[in-house]
């Protein structure tokens, strides 16, 4: 199937300006999850119960493999019903904001080959949490779902810095009940200012509303998870891993896109975030210290530049739980999640997995 879509559909989408070419994957995921029968029979196939099945638990929740689908892809949570059926053990909806907004000016995502990479400035576009919430209460909710659902929570760009914590906290209300684990993004590069929420006291003042709005739920409460950057010094994670720590949270995913610009891409000056190949090795040591420093008592969810098996063993070595791709799915085409999940499975059996 790999080769179905290198031959045959990549050239053909990569011949449509990327943002194009994104939307129409989006629409025929949304299609295909339409089709019950359809996804049913594609899961089977992939064998998510058989060759696929390697469970891992995490934050409390039972995921069928480590490999899910990153934030960015499905930002208003139409496509999620199909990603079973192409292999994924999980995925995460949004970046969801408590305003509706329409991101950046296009263009703002742009194609690397040569190099399996993509520089984005998005800018959060997507309908807002009130019309996520309403689409997803359409929809199996937590706990009749095929795969774990996650929640992206951004800050609207139209809120100032000051006021994050109340923009975080409404779309919080609104998506916890649909959700079954929910993350708080401060790292994307594309919304002004938002990464300074990163600084060790607004983010303690953000997770410590965040949780306690958490804690308020009893039963209902869902695991919280903190999205960092790629780009934040050891420090700065120590003081992040810190204020997980005080305040409970269930666990991290690292990372997000670079701003950084390594190689090659020193002469590109579109601005934006970076991901795919080029981000694979800082994400992959970010995550390995991540666990040195936790002793691997917190979950880590990882993501950057993961686009074949080695890849993904690799971040599972270096401490992951689970792996997220989105830039290797561009490349590889939408089958790369069962190939991972069988690779990993398949290492898991031979003993060499952890
Ligand atoms: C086009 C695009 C849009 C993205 N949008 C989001 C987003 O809305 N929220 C988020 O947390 N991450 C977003 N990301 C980051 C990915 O979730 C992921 O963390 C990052 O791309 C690294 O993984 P990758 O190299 O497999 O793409 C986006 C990435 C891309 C390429």
């Amino acid at each position: 199937m790999g080769n179905l879509y290198r031959q045959v559909l990549k050239p053909l989408l990569f011949r449509l300006d990327p943002e194009q070419a994104h939307e129409l994957g989006v629409d025929a995921l949304e299609l295909l999850g339409r089709l019950g029968p359809l996804c049913g029979l594609l899961e089977r196939w992939h064998g998510l119960d058989r060759a696929l099945h390697r469970p891992v638990r995490a934050f409390g929740l039972e995921f069928p493999n480590a490999i899910g689908l990153a934030a960015g892809f499905d930002k208003n949570a139409r496509a999620w019903p199909a990603a079973a059926a192409l292999g994924f053990g999980h995925v995460e909806i949004g970046t969801v904001t408590a305003r509706p907004q329409p991101g950046n000016p296009a263009p703002r995502l742009f194609r690397y080959p040569a190099e399996g990479a993509v520089i984005n400035r998005m800018g959060f576009n997507n309908e807002g949490a009130e019309a996520v919430a309403a689409r997803l209460a359409t929809r199996p909710g937590p706990g009749r779902r095929r795969i774990p659902l996650g929640v992206n929570l951004g800050k609207s760009k139209a809120t100032p810095n000051e006021q994050a914590t109340g923009d975080y906290l409404e779309s919080f209300g609104r998506l916890a009940d649909h959700a079954d684990y929910v993350v708080v993004n401060v790292s994307s590069p594309n919304t002004p200012g938002l990464r300074a929420l990163q600084d060790e006291r607004p983010l303690r003042e953000l997770l410590g509303a965040l949780s306690a709005a958490n804690r308020a739920r009893g039963t209902g409460r869902r695991p919280l998870l903190l999205k960092i950057a790629p780009d934040l010094g050891w420090a700065q994670i120590d003081a992040a891993l810190g204020v997980i720590a005080e305040f409970g949270l269930d666990g991290i995913i690292a990372t997000n896109t670079t701003l950084a610009r390594p190689g090659s891409f020193a002469e590109v000056g579109q601005a934006g975030g970076l991901s795919g190949a080029p981000l694979r090795r800082r994400s992959t040591e970010i995550v390995a210290y991540i666990a040195r420093r936790t002793g691997g008592r917190l979950p880590i969810v990882a993501a950057g530049g993961v686009s074949d098996p080695e890849g993904a063993a690799e971040k599972l070595d270096a401490g992951a739980s689970l792996v997220q791709v989105y830039t290797g799915l561009i490349y590889e085409g939408p089958f790369l999640a069962a190939r991972l999940a069988r690779a990993v499975a398949e290492r898991q059996r031979g003993g060499v997995g952890r």
